[in-house]
């Protein structure tokens, strides 16, 4: 790593830290928690000074070319920086045409570019690739309830990984063959984990520090000229494998396909090419259609039982997800928010109706809803599961 590098790595692990935390106290303090207008401001010029003269440094070094991990993990602190700058509405998006953040935006798009993501932070930087020392991992704040939701998205998004690797073993070995049961059950066991996980979360999380101190480092913010969605959980191919592998959701149908277009560079580039591969494969739930003719064979009872209850699992991971933390933490408290700041409530962008409704849509499918207006495996998981009963 470069003196610059490390040194930019060494602020953000301690004085950014500090000064956004010192910054979410005073907001904190105000009836209007969501204002961040006129207060703080000699933190909000330290935040925003110190943070420049090392990106100034690292522009000036050029591509030092040290390989992907710390290209990538550079454009995350790079990220991490700018994030803070929009939260703090040092930058604000709708007020600029470019981000006034010139020379960070330049080292980030550098480096997005050329090594195939977006020019912004990303949920992998915060989670699955944020390196800890001494036990302690990237964080915007010192407040535990950051703590709490990052290690509670990391424990999920690990563990939607491992029943997605499990379901992609079963394409090459099809669904007769004698441990295709075995990774049904890997793949069980880690949705139950997501379960698990997200509900300790749900219990956990304290929503009002959640919604005032924690997702506003999560909003969108340019880069050079353009708007970046914000980062969400979600941004990995692990969740999308189990949609299409196990058949509930379809990579041809238009909103679930532009889902899939929307998140692509917002993956590490090993996801990317997973994500890409499992959108040709065929689904398991259409191999156990299409194999019914053996429907009365002991290895189509065991294994059609345990991929319909995978399906079921999946499908609560997604219930829990929008009825429980989506309502909880973004959907109640946006009621109480004051009027002006409410255009500001989600990480993507749309209003919170429209997000709302494409979240619901996206746990129906997950769940097989019976639905009119939108396809689900409704009909064909009921024709299975009269299949094994007999
Ligand atoms: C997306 C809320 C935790 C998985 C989203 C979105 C919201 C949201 C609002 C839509 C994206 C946007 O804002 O633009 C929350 C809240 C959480 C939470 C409030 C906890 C406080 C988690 C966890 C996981 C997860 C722990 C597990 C890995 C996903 C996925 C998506 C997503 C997969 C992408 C959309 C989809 O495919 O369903 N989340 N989330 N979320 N989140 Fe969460």
């Amino acid at each position: 790593m470069s003196n610059n590098t490390q040194a930019f790595d060494e602020w953000l692990r301690t004085r950014f830290v500090e000064i956004n935390s010192q910054l979410e106290a005073i907001y904190w303090q105000q009836e209007d928690k969501a204002n961040v207008e006129f207060v703080g401001e000699q933190f909000k010029h330290q935040l925003e000074t110190e943070g420049n003269a090392h990106i100034h440094k690292l522009l000036a070094e050029g591509n030092t070319d040290e390989g992907f991990d710390r290209a990538f993990d550079l454009l995350g602190n790079v990220g991490l920086f700018m994030a803070a700058c929009r939260r703090h509405e040092i930058t604000e998006p709708s007020r600029e045409t470019t981000s006034p953040l010139i020379e960070a935006s330049a080292l980030a798009m550098h480096i997005g570019a050329s090594i195939g993501v977006t020019p912004r932070f990303a949920t992998a930087h915060l989670t699955t690739h944020n390196k800890a020392i001494n036990g302690l991992y990237k964080r915007f704040t010192d407040l535990p309830d950051e703590k709490l939701f990052i290690d509670y998205n990391t424990k999920g998004i690990l563990a939607y990984k491992r029943a997605a690797d499990a379901l992609l073993k079963i394409q090459p070995l099809g669904i007769s063959h004698p441990l295709c049961g075995d990774l049904l059950k890997v793949a069980k066991q880690a949705l139950v984990d997501v379960i698990e996980s997200n509900t300790a979360l749900y219990n956990q999380l304290d929503s009002e520090r959640f919604f005032f101190c924690v997702r506003p480092y999560y909003k969108p913010y340019r880069v050079g000229k353009e708007v970046y969605r914000g980062a969400n959980a979600g941004d990995f191919a692990g969740i999308n494998v189990i949609d299409m592998l196990l058949g509930l959701c379809f990579a041809n149908e238009p909103s679930y396909s532009q889902m899939l277009v929307d998140k692509f560079l917002y993956m590490m580039p090993e996801d990317q090419q997973i994500l890409r591969e499992s959108m040709r494969m065929p689904s398991i739930m259409d191999d156990f259609l299409a194999a019914g003719d053996a429907r009365d064979s002991s290895w189509f009872k065991t294994n059609a039982k345990l991929f319909i209850q995978v399906c079921k699992l999946h499908g609560d991971t997604a219930i829990g997800h929008h009825n429980q933390l989506v309502s909880k933490f973004i959907a109640q408290p946006a009621q109480h928010m004051q009027q002006q700041h409410m255009n500001k409530v989600t990480a993507s962008g749309p209003p919170l109706h429209v997000l709302l409704d494409s979240l619901e849509q996206l746990r129906d499918r997950r769940a097989a809803a019976k639905r009119d207006d939108i396809r689900t495996r409704y009909d064909d998981l009921v024709q299975l599961k009269q299949w094994v009963s007999n």
